[in-house]
């Protein structure tokens, strides 16, 4: 990513008007856990917010089963959950409520239960997934149970004495920025917070509270919005069917399928993991591919890979065109059809997963969202303060981490296809350092123009985030001479960008992936110094030609898919099925 962070001609440096000196962490994750470390030991009044009981982020397994989503799904806006503030007429905070919960559903919606299934392993190696100056044990394999990965996560926390200052089963509701005084344009920042706890006689206990911050981490996730296309009559079946169509985060267990026909919607690396875990127990597999591989070169590439990762008994179908409409004679999902893109009727499907993904969602700051087809009401959805409109990513970020307008607010976790652990923490020094004064950002208008830049070089949407094992090498060594560039000005410790070992383990990132799937990485090109294929469809059978591969630069839901089927319905174009089994 040449070009970040460079100096615009007559560019000054961000001036922040005061110290920072309270930082709310939202979220006790992989991403929040080492940014609440590195903050708290640069001196800061450290507060973590966590909504589940435990640190350890998505890597818990809850054998518990979330509340099932909308079908399609809601807008980003509240996408990962509906707010929910002290009532209006609340004379003073804290405020409590007690209400029943005979079946858990208050409890289940305010944390809802993690996407992790019982066969889970990681599919970037551990050597790759290590938080600084806490090795993993000596001996562990590459690919491990999630919860080694979990408890991994939750002795960090102990060890850096991160649960001291951490609030558990508290879930922020709300962020608003508070009234800078006169003369000032930097803020202080407002939580509105809600804990709830298992109440007597089958109830929850919500108390509500705020506390002020001087500056917000937002490092939440964005694995809790299900994506669910909209697709005809997807409605209707997800209602008849409750119990046998899920997404993707509600599969636990293969065993739960045995003797099944399945169809999985989508093949994104749920969907491959899940027909894989699956294969050797069910009947057969159904499973949507997309019409037209899209996106960035490495995103098709990777996406062509898990084409090819179909197993024995499985079969790929195109995209569906709608969920055929209901008799009301069905006495069983397997006696209803789809109809595909291509014109097949297919059907005898006992269970239905969508393996669709999910959208960014940050609930909590509801001004800066502007959800599709709604009209602006505050002052943050404009086009240039706006943090979620479509779901596919989040705008007016500075290197995916500081909001533009205002930087004492920033994001953690939103970059996808990196080694996730040892990605964000260089993201979360660089918090430290830019708001402890030891490393300086570009003035508002620089970082508009490297933003500019970035959407010009990636796209928007998801692609904005896509960062690939080149990326994601260039970003860290770029933030490491930035940091240690500004930090030799003030003679700060210097940082270590990532090691050679890691370099060399995430070189053969992919052909240990395909070795962890029983696969040779030969048969899909794979060289043997790890390296994956040059372009799209090298090595690989079967695949697209690179020559049909259309790059989709729109912004909405990352080049979105949708608009290709409608662009190409609206010209007239057949739509593209390749591959199909
Ligand atoms: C099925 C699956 C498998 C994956 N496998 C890998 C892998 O093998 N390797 C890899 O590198 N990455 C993998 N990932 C990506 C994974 O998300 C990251 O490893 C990592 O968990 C990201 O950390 P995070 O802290 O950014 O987000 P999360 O782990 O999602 O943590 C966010 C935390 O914020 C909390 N939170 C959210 N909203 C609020 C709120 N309003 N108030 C308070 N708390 C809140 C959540 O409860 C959660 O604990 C996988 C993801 C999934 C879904
Ligand atoms: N450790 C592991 O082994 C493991 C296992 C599971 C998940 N994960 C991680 O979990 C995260 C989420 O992965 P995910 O697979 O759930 O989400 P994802 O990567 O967003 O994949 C969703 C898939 O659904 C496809 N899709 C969307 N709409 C569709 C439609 N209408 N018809 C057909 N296909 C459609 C997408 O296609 P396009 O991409 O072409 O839009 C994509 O392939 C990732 O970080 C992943 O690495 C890891």
């Amino acid at each position: 990513m040449p070009g970040l962070l460079r100096q615009e001609p007559e560019q000054g440096y961000h001036i922040f008007e005061r110290p920072i000196e309270s930082v709310a962490v939202v979220g006790a994750g992989p991403s929040g856990l080492p940014a609440a470390r590195h903050l708290h030991e640069a001196g800061f009044r450290v507060r973590v917010f966590e909504r589940q009981p435990y640190a350890g982020g998505t890597w818990t397994f809850e054998p518990d089963l979330p509340l099932q989503p909308k079908y399609p799904s809601v807008p980003p806006s509240i996408g990962d959950f509906v707010p929910s503030l002290p009532p209006e007429n609340a004379e003073h905070l804290p405020f409590e409520k007690v209400q029943k919960d005979e079946n858990s559903e208050e409890r289940k919606e305010f944390s809802p239960p993690n996407p992790v299934y019982q066969s889970l392993t990681n599919n970037v190696p551990t050597p790759c997934m290590e938080f600084k100056d806490f090795p993993w044990p000596e001996g562990t394999e590459w690919h491990v149970s999630h919860t080694d990965i979990s408890k991994y996560i939750q002795s960090y926390a102990v060890h850096f004495g991160l649960n001291e200052f951490t609030s558990y089963r508290t879930r922020v509701e709300n962020i608003s920025q508070l009234d800078p005084p006169p003369g000032q344009s930097q803020p202080r920042w407002r939580l509105t917070l809600r804990r709830v706890e298992d109440a007597p006689a089958d109830s929850a206990k919500s108390t509500w509270w705020t506390e002020d911050f001087d500056a917000v981490v937002v490092a939440s996730g964005h694995y809790g919005a299900p994506f669910i296309p909209k697709i005809e009559g997807v409605e209707a079946w997800a209602e008849r069917w409750k119990d046998d169509i899920i997404h993707s985060r509600a599969y636990r267990s293969a065993e739960d399928y045995t003797g099944k026909t399945v169809l999985i919607v989508g093949t994104g690396t749920s969907g491959v993991d899940i027909a894989r875990d699956i294969s050797p127990h069910v009947t057969k597999i159904y499973q949507v591919r997309r019409n037209q591989l899209h996106g960035p070169d490495h995103y098709q590439r990777q996406r062509s890979f898990q084409l090819k990762m179909l197993p024995a008994n499985g079969e790929h179908l195109p995209e569906i065109k709608r969920f055929l409409p209901l008799s009301g004679a069905e006495k069983d999902l397997s006696e209803c059809r789809v109809e595909c893109t291509d014109g097949r009727v297919v059907g005898g499907f006992d269970k239905i997963i969508f393996a669709t993904g999910y959208q960014y969602s940050v609930p909590f700051l509801s001004d800066y969202h502007l959800d599709p087809n709604t009209l602006p009401h505050s002052p943050h959805q404009a086009p240039d303060r706006v943090l979620v409109t479509s779901g596919a990513g989040v705008s007016n970020l500075l290197r995916d981490v500081f909001y533009i307008p205002q930087p004492t607010l920033a994001f953690l976790g939103l970059s996808i296809n990196t080694a996730t652990f040892s990605f964000f923490e260089f993201q979360g020094l660089a918090i430290t350092r830019v708001w402890q004064g030891w490393a300086r950002l570009p003035d508002e208008r620089g970082r508009r123009k490297e933003y500019e830049r970035l959407v010009e070089a990636k796209g928007g949407g998801r692609f904005m985030h896509l960062m690939g094992h080149e990326n994601e090498v260039a970003y860290v060594r770029e933030t490491v001479d930035w940091l240690n560039a500004d930090g030799a000005r003030v003679g700060a410790p210097l940082i270590e960008g990532h090691s050679e070992r890691w370099l060399e383990v995430k070189k053969s990132l992919f052909a240990a992936l395909l070795k962890k799937a029983g696969l040779d990485p030969k048969e899909f090109g794979v060289k043997d110094d790890g390296e994956p294929p040059a372009r799209v469809g090298d090595g690989v059978d079967g695949m697209i030609d690179p020559g049909e591969v259309k790059v989709q630069k729109d912004v909405e839901r990352g080049g979105k898919p949708e608009s290709i089927e409608h662009a190409a319905a609206a010209n007239g174009a057949p739509v593209t099925v390749a591959a199909a089994a």
